[in-house]
């Protein structure tokens, strides 16, 4: 009779070490999974920190009609490709020269107009009104033979 208890409690005391090393097991795979993936965050692949230069490829000038935009973002700014009047683009950095907002395109009065302080700038870039005082960033733009725009980023 006590051999059968030696014999049961060996089997339970068994089972008890298979379990608590089962559980820490999948608690370090779970844990380290989560290590990893913060580590996967806080270290972006190398593609995802590499900023692009030069002239990058935008919209097809004739998918615009004369007083409208089209924006873009590169390295994370935003831009805007305005196509003036039939034979005319030019583009710009969508953030405000005050306070860095993002300024938004309103076709009706063909002003950029930042949501943050009022600030407008007119199809040339130049301020029209609120506290900013210097122009939107102008970028360098040049459409190949097939009628794609490039803007130049430095
Ligand atoms: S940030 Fe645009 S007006 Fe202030």
């Amino acid at each position: 009779m006590e051999e059968n208890n030696t014999e049961v409690l060996g089997r339970r005391k068994f089972f008890q070490i298979l379990i608590n090393l089962g559980l820490k097991l999948l608690l370090l795979f779970t844990a380290g999974g989560g290590i990893l993936m913060s580590l996967t965050f806080m270290v972006p692949p190398k593609k995802l920190m590499q900023r692009l230069t030069g002239w990058v490829p935008t919209v097809d000038k004739d998918s615009l009609q004369p007083g409208e935009t089209a924006q873009v973002i590169f390295n994370g700014t935003p831009y805007f490709i305005l196509r003036k009047s039939s034979d005319s683009y030019a583009s710009f950095s969508a953030v405000c020269s005050h306070a860095a907002c993002i300024v938004r395109w309103n076709q009706d009065i063909e002003r950029f107009a930042c949501p943050c302080h009022d600030s407008k700038f007119d199809t040339s870039g130049q301020p029209k009104g609120g506290p900013a005082t210097d122009p939107l960033t102008e970028m360098a733009l040049k459409i190949d033979k097939s009628g794609k725009i490039f803007i130049k980023l430095v």
